[in-house]
């Protein structure tokens, strides 16, 4: 079996929800059900026999010891993080504390089941962490794209616990011999994404007649990557990635944040219009700037789709069409998710 953390989040939920879709060895998902975690994401998967949840910490050693003695996975895949960057500008701690200490402690637990294992399964064996673009910094409009031997020069509070987590990583495989890959990937958006950051965010706003709160100028550029096409990408890294390397993967869709609210707006004045007749653009409001906003990620991911053959299958719009289109469709998953601490969240960050 493989042994998946952070399985109840948004990437880590579509990754479970396909893998049991498409394979027959059994998931053990660890996840410590933070505000982010929801099992409301893999409520279809309450009666599947090859998928085991347990609601725990990666930063609990004992729990982790155990669970790798019992269930002997061949791979683990690293997906518990916090993961807001707004966030951690608010509240730094419970980054450095998962992000970091609690990677270290999970390799830690890992390195000892794997050194205990017969030879043949420690070839075998495989440490995936998912990290991200962020702890390359930030581009200027006319740089590269970010390639996989660029300098790590991570700028929010996020991205520098998510570059030591990288770190520990590299050094778990260089001085251990842990068989581990890193992927670094860039703005995931899809179903089942939490609605505090930006896509699902502006849905569920202008759906509710609320602002849509961009920041800035609305010209920091993203690149969007629909979340099947990561995990996609995710099984191709687990099964035929080298191991000690890493890959970036992306969609090649670089757009402005503007251009995405934008684009949010168009497709619902199409798919829900608004019953007073106007168009959902104008609930466009500019906010304050994020501190220290990062103006431009962009992934190369010519190393993944040249090597693994990997390369996204959702454009940024039939990708944003599918995402609408699931929201639309989920009022019960957003009701759970959008009650009490959300809300909070929302008042503390935007204002009431
Ligand atoms: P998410 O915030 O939606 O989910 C994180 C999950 O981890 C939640 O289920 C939470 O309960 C769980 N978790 C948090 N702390 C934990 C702990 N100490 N022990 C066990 N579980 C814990 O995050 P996401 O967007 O799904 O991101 C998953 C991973 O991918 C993260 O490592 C993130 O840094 C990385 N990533 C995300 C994106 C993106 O666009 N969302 C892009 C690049 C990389
Ligand atoms: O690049 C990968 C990263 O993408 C991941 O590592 C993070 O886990 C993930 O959260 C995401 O980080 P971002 O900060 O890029 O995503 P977010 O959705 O928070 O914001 C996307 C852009 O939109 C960013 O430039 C900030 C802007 N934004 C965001 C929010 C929430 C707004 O303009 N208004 C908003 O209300």
């Amino acid at each position: 079996m493989i042994l998946v953390t952070g399985g109840a989040g948004f990437i880590g939920g579509n990754f479970v929800l396909d893998w049991v879709a498409g394979s027959d060895e059994p998931v053990l998902n660890l996840d410590k059900l933070t505000y982010a975690g929801n099992l409301e994401t893999l409520a279809s998967l309450q009666q599947c026999a090859g998928h085991v949840f347990v609601q725990g910490d990666i930063g609990d050693g004992a729990l982790v010891a155990q669970l790798l003695a019992d269930h002997k996975p061949r791979a683990v895949i690293n997906f518990a993080a916090e993961s807001h960057v707004d966030r951690s500008i608010h509240g730094p701690a419970d980054f450095i504390q998962t992000n970091i200490v609690g990677t270290f402690n999970l390799l830690e637990r890992v390195r000892v089941y794997w050194s205990e294992l017969s030879e043949p399964e420690q070839t075998q064996f495989r440490f995936l962490h998912v990290s991200t673009d962020e702890v390359y910094g930030s581009l200027q409009p006319d740089e590269a794209p970010f390639a996989e031997r660029d300098p790590y020069e991570p700028n929010s509070p996020y991205a520098a616990s998510k570059a030591a987590s990288d770190h520990l990583v590299r050094a778990w495989h260089h001085t251990y011999g842990l068989p581990v890959l890193t992927t670094n990937c860039s703005n995931n958006y899809g179903p089942f994404h939490f609605p505090e950051k930006l896509i699902p965010l502006v849905i569920l706003n202008a759906l509710a007649g609320k602002p849509l709160p961009v920041y800035g100028d609305g010209q920091q550029v993203r690149d969007w990557l629909y979340v099947k096409d990561h995990c996609a990408a995710l099984r191709q890294v687990l099964e035929a990635g080298r191991v000690g390397e890493t890959y970036n993967i992306g969609g090649w869709n670089e757009r402005t944040n503007l251009h995405v609210v934008q684009a949010i707006c168009t497709q619902l004045d199409e798919l829900r219009p608004r019953p007073d007749g106007h168009h959902y653009a104008e609930q466009i409001q500019f906010v304050a700037d994020r501190p220290g906003h990062d103006r431009r990620y962009a992934i190369d991911a010519r190393k993944v789709a040249n090597e693994l053959g990997w390369r996204p299958a959702q454009t940024f719009e039939s990708g944003l069409r599918e995402t609408i289109t699931w929201y639309l469709a989920n009022p019960e998953w957003i009701s759970g998710v959008t009650s009490g601490s959300y809300r909070d969240w929302v008042g503390l960050h935007y204002g009431q």
